[in-house]
């Protein structure tokens, strides 16, 4: 948190709200400890930073719409020492993902896709699955839509943050299942599993995994 020491106080507010209240510890343990890794949706770049300077194998890029939040996380990993993190942010238009030469290793999505609508959602995810490599893993984070109270308790935190706040860029606010997303991912040829990291938290945070075929059913066919 010390890295966004510096950043205007609505900076250091969301840093710190998300440290507390999203599980990236938990989520840490689900991501590939090397190669490239990608975030998309990285916001002030909390998570992207964790998972950087949890593991030094690991060349992490985050990207986001938002300029200003790019702008913000660049300048927060300038505190960082250079061997610290193999990492980057950059700014990229909605439904883009970045290619990287033989694929990213490892694509992390968290609280991003319930801001997009189904369609966005389902072309954002075919984007990703497309830009991994062979045996790549998805890394799907959002809150489920159970518990109700937990689930209820998120949407309305959500509502007060994109409609009222106005902390967050997003085109729609649709909250998927995780069995919603596991099922979208099988339509894209994954082998999935998803399970609940809500132990202790406010909120039903659930993750999603998906792995790409290493060959495709096409070619297998
Ligand atoms: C709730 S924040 C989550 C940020 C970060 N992933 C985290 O866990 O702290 C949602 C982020 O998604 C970004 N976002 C919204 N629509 C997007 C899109 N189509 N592509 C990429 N990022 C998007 C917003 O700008 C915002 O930074």
């Amino acid at each position: 948190m010390q890295l966004w020491a510096d950043s205007d106080r609505r900076g250091r507010f969301h840093t710190t709200a998300r440290w507390w209240s999203a599980p990236f510890a938990e989520l840490e343990l689900e991501v590939p400890l090397a190669g490239d890794i990608l975030e998309v949706g990285c916001g002030h770049g909390v998570l992207s930073t964790y998972l950087a300077i949890t593991s030094h194998a690991r060349r992490v890029v985050g990207i986001d719409i938002d300029a200003d939040k790019i702008l913000l996380a660049s300048e927060a990993i300038l505190g960082l020492r250079p061997d610290e993190a193999d990492l980057r942010f950059e700014v990229e238009p909605s439904g883009v993902v970045p290619p990287t030469e033989g694929g990213w290793r490892s694509i992390v999505i968290a609280d991003v896709l319930y801001l997009l609508g189904r369609e966005r959602r389902d072309a954002l995810l075919a984007a990703c699955v497309d830009a991994l490599a062979p045996g790549g893993l998805l890394v799907i984070k959002e809150v489920d839509t159970k518990p109700l109270l937990k689930a209820r308790i998120s949407q309305l935190q959500e509502l007060i943050s994109t409609k009222v706040l106005r902390i967050t860029d997003g085109h729609a606010l649709e909250f998927a299942s995780s069995e919603e997303l596991v099922a979208t991912l099988v339509d894209l040829g994954m082998s999935t599993m998803s399970k609940r990291i809500d132990h202790g938290y406010l909120h039903p945070h659930c993750v999603v995994l998906g792995t790409k075929p290493v060959v495709s059913v096409d070619a297998a066919g």
